[in-house]
């Protein structure tokens, strides 16, 4: 039974797997259109990213990132509000960019582009790709741009849930003194330095851009159960002592119970995105080797999401200066990172991103300091 287009906006799948099943219903009615691409638009950096794709024919393109700037045809359309249609790509697309390339390569002859608004600003652009030249013609023009209608409301949708939820845990957070223990510049460096070691790492794990995308999204909640640790040991300037310790570890089942609770508040509790919410808050302590806590699983039993965390969290801490510590500079805490590694503590891959990408992680610290 093919379901109705309000199921497909209303749903408990990924993102992905709704344009996969949007896609089917397309070619229902344009059986020429061979790819549907979703790139999402970050003002803060200018950055046009790959997110979601549904590819029919042709190799998918995923893990990719370009400044809106430098397309000077894509930064005019996201301003004109329009579409664009090109009939004959081979004629007018030069491979001036990976993305041409890549589309050149695949033997699309014509596109339709479709810019998504969000309370009228960018978020980012549909693209539809067909090996027919001309395949675009004003009548199916009309139904693409209806379609995209529903995909533009999802995604504002989904990530509006979350901004909210962001919102949400950031004020419980003001009223909780915990700024001043954890800083918003901390969980910003950890959800950019996150997103660099997911990407990093993609290929051998098979991570999408949009598992990356929420990693990136949900990494700064890592620590919200520190809410509920008494100002006392969160806030002691010295190093815990062992009771003090023990009260300090239960952050991660409190952490738990408050993703329950906002989950369920937000009523998303059936959403597949909220396993990596859950599992970043609920592992994000385990070691490779067991001894990590609260749960003690090991290796493979760890989800990736929450490895990448736990590489990112322990890299911000050796490099940021605490009452307790001094500052380390970044080889010496991607030595120590390389020496967890190999007594088995952290996950190699997540480890090796870090010291592969040492240039834009150090970028991010500069960039996002306390
Ligand atoms: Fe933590
Ligand atoms: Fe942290």
């Amino acid at each position: 039974m093919t379901k109705s287009l309000l199921d497909i906006a209303s749903t408990s799948e990924t993102l992905q797997e709704r344009l996969n099943r949007l896609h089917d219903r397309l070619l229902e009615t344009i059986p020429q259109i061979d790819r549907i691409g979703c790139a999402i638009y970050d003002p803060s950096s200018d950055l046009l990213k790959t997110f979601i794709n549904s590819t029919r024919k042709g190799v998918p393109i995923s893990g990719y990132e370009y400044n809106l700037a430098d397309s000077k045809s894509l930064s005019n359309l996201a301003l004109s509000r329009g579409q664009r249609v090109i009939d004959d790509i081979e004629k007018s697309l030069q491979p001036t960019n990976k993305h041409s390339a890549w589309v050149l390569e695949q033997g699309y002859k014509s596109s339709f582009t479709v810019p998504m608004y969000d309370q009228g600003s960018f978020i980012g652009f549909l693209f539809y790709d067909s090996v027919k030249v001309a395949a675009f013609t004003p009548e199916v023009q009309r139904d693409i741009v209806l379609f995209s209608n529903i995909i533009n409301m999802t995604l504002v949708r989904e990530f509006s849930i979350i901004r909210s939820i962001n919102a949400t845990v950031h004020m419980a957070c003001d009223f909780a003194n915990l700024r001043d223990f954890e800083t918003g510049a901390h969980l910003e460096r950890m959800g950019k330095n996150a997103r660099i070691i997911a990407k990093h790492i993609s290929g051998k794990h098979k991570l999408s851009d949009e598992f990356i995308e929420h990693v990136y999204l949900f990494a700064p909640l890592h620590d919200i159960g520190k809410i509920g640790i008494p100002d006392t040991v969160l806030l002691k300037p010295g190093a815990l002592d062992e009771d003090e310790r023990k009260i300090m570890q239960t952050h991660v089942s409190k952490g738990v119970e408050m993703v329950k609770k906002i989950l369920h508040d937000f009523n998303l509790e059936n959403s597949s995105d909220s396993a990596i919410m859950r599992n970043i808050v609920a592992y994000h302590h385990e070691c490779m080797d067991g001894s990590g806590y609260p749960y003690h699983l090991k290796g493979d039993e760890i989800p990736i999401e929450a490895r990448i965390i736990t590489v990112a969290d322990i890299l911000d801490a050796l490099v940021s200066q605490r009452p307790y510590k001094k500052k380390w500079t970044m080889d010496e805490a991607i030595t120590e990172l390389q020496r967890m590694a190999a007594i088995g503590k952290l996950d190699p891959d997540c480890v090796e991103a870090v010291e592969k990408n040492i240039s834009e992680i150090s970028a991010v610290m500069e960039e996002c300091q306390d």
